[in-house]
């Protein structure tokens, strides 16, 4: 298999950090500064509500809490200006600014496919499952006349089947997601249609 955007690394951050986190209002403006596609950001603040609100329902601590939101916050942060350097750049970035070891990690290892970073901790896992499937539930409430309202699960896993629709979301990134998250995949996408944040 080829990666894309190969990182040949496997340390990220140092374990001194652990604990740095910045802010949410620091985190919004580092993603109006480098973000300008609306589309793009809004899949990231989905992502990261999703996570917070995941790790809300495990119990985390509010610090937890923090960094599970903040690793979907900003995983796609270098996407629009430096497509050929995802996700270098963002990790460079973190790693300068004396963040947390496991917010790197998280970023880093979101697509193994193409970065080649196998995600290990439970919140590398999470966010690697709900990028994909966040967006593809989202493309699917666009074409239904009320949205979320009424979404179940059998709808979405229908057009999963359905290649031709958002054709660009991997199938197989999400199959794999769910199986290193060892969660359903039908357990994933409730997830989603009951905390996705809605335009
Ligand atoms: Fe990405
Ligand atoms: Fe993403």
């Amino acid at each position: 298999m080829e990666l894309t955007h190969p990182l040949n690394r496997t340390e990220f951050g140092s374990s001194d950090h652990i604990g740095n986190l910045m802010s949410e209002e620091q985190a919004m403006d580092l993603l109006r500064d480098w973000v300008k596609n609306e589309k793009l950001l809004f899949h990231m603040q989905q992502v990261g509500h999703l996570l917070k609100k995941y790790a809300e329902s495990k119990g985390l601590p509010s610090q937890e809490v923090h960094l599970w939101h903040l690793s979907g916050l900003l995983h796609d942060a270098d996407w629009d200006q430096w497509p050929d350097e995802h996700c270098k750049k963002i990790i460079a970035e973190l790693e300068a600014r004396n963040q947390d070891p496991r917010l790197i990690k998280a970023i880093a290892s979101h697509g193994p496919r193409y970065f080649g970073v196998d995600p290990d901790s439970e919140l590398d896992k999470m966010l690697y499952a709900f990028d994909e499937l966040s967006g593809f539930v989202h493309a699917y409430s666009l074409m239904r006349p009320h949205g979320y309202d009424g979404m179940e699960i059998k709808g979405v896993k229908k057009r999963l089947k359905d290649k031709s629709f958002a054709a660009q979301v991997s199938r197989d990134d999400i199959s794999d997601a769910s199986q290193r998250a060892a969660v359903p995949v039908e357990d994933l996408i409730q997830f989603v249609i009951d905390h996705q944040l809605r335009e």
